[in-house]
C-alpha cells in the first residue's frame, strides 16, 4: 500500500497552464491503439483503476466537475476534496475536508488510508498538496509522463522541496515517464 502522487507534467514541471487549461497535454499525439507503448500507457489507468482511496485539491476537482459535467462521477473508490470552500457535489463517494495544520493532514491521510484497505492512495494534484503531503512523510511515490511542451508557467508539479530517488524510467510514445521514491528525511 503505497500513496502516489501520479501525474502528466510539461517538461518545465506545470500540471496546468496559467489559464487551468490542460489542452497542451491533450494536444500531445497518442500512441497506435494496440501498439507496445499504447499499452505501457494504459498501466496509468491501471494503477488509478487499482487504487483504494483519490485525494485532490479543489482546483483540480473543479476542473474535473467543468470538462466531464453531464457525465458520471469518473471514480467509485472515497475522494478527499480539500477546500474551504462549499463546492458543488456531483455524485460519487466525495468527502470534502480542509487541512488548516500538519496533523489535519496527518489525521485525513490516515482517514484515506483506512478507507483504501491495502490498496494504494492516489494523489491527483495538485503541487502544494503533493509537496505537503512529502513534507510530511506521507507521499512513497512521484510518478510523471513528461508532455514534450514547456509552458513557462502554471500551476507547479511540486510546490515546495522534495528529495526523490529515481526507480524507472522509460520513452511511452512521446512521453518520457518516470517513477521516483520519496526520500525521508
Ligand atoms: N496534468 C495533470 O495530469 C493534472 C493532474 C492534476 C491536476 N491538474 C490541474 O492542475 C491544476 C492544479 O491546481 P492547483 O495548483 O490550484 O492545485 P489544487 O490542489 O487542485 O487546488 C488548490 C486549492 O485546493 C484547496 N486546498 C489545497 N490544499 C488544501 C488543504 N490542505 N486544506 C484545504 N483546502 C486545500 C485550496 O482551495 P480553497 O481553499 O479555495 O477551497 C487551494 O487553493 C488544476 O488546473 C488541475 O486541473 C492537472
Amino acid at each position: 500500500m503505497r500513496t502516489v502522487y501520479n501525474t502528466a507534467t510539461s517538461l518545465d514541471g506545470f500540471i496546468a497552464d496559467q489559464d487551468n487549461s490542460l489542452e497542451w497535454l491533450f494536444s500531445v499525439e497518442e500512441p497506435e491503439p494496440g501498439s507496445a507503448d499504447a499499452t505501457a500507457l494504459g498501466e496509468t489507468e491501471d494503477f488509478i483503476a487499482r487504487a483504494g482511496a483519490i485525494v485532490m485539491g479543489a482546483t483540480t476537482y473543479e476542473w474535473i466537475v467543468e470538462h466531464e459535467s453531464g457525465k458520471p462521477w469518473p471514480y467509485q473508490v472515497p475522494t478527499w476534496v480539500l477546500t474551504h470552500r462549499e463546492l458543488p457535489r456531483v455524485g460519487g463517494n466525495l468527502v470534502f475536508a480542509a487541512a488548516d495544520s500538519d496533523q489535519e493532514l496527518r489525521d485525513l491521510h490516515a482517514e484515506m488510508v483506512g478507507a483504501a484497505d491495502g490498496r494504494d492512495v492516489w494523489v491527483v494534484g495538485g503541487g502544494r498538496l503533493a509537496a505537503d503531503l512529502a513534507r510530511l512523510g506521507l507521499l512513497d511515490e512521484v510518478v510523471v509522463s513528461i508532455a514534450p511542451v514547456s509552458l513557462g508557467g502554471g500551476a507547479p508539479l511540486l510546490d515546495g522541496r522534495v528529495r526523490l530517488r529515481a526507480l524507472e524510467a522509460k520513452l511511452l510514445g512521446a512521453f518520457a515517464c518516470l517513477r521516483y521514491e520519496v526520500v525521508r528525511d
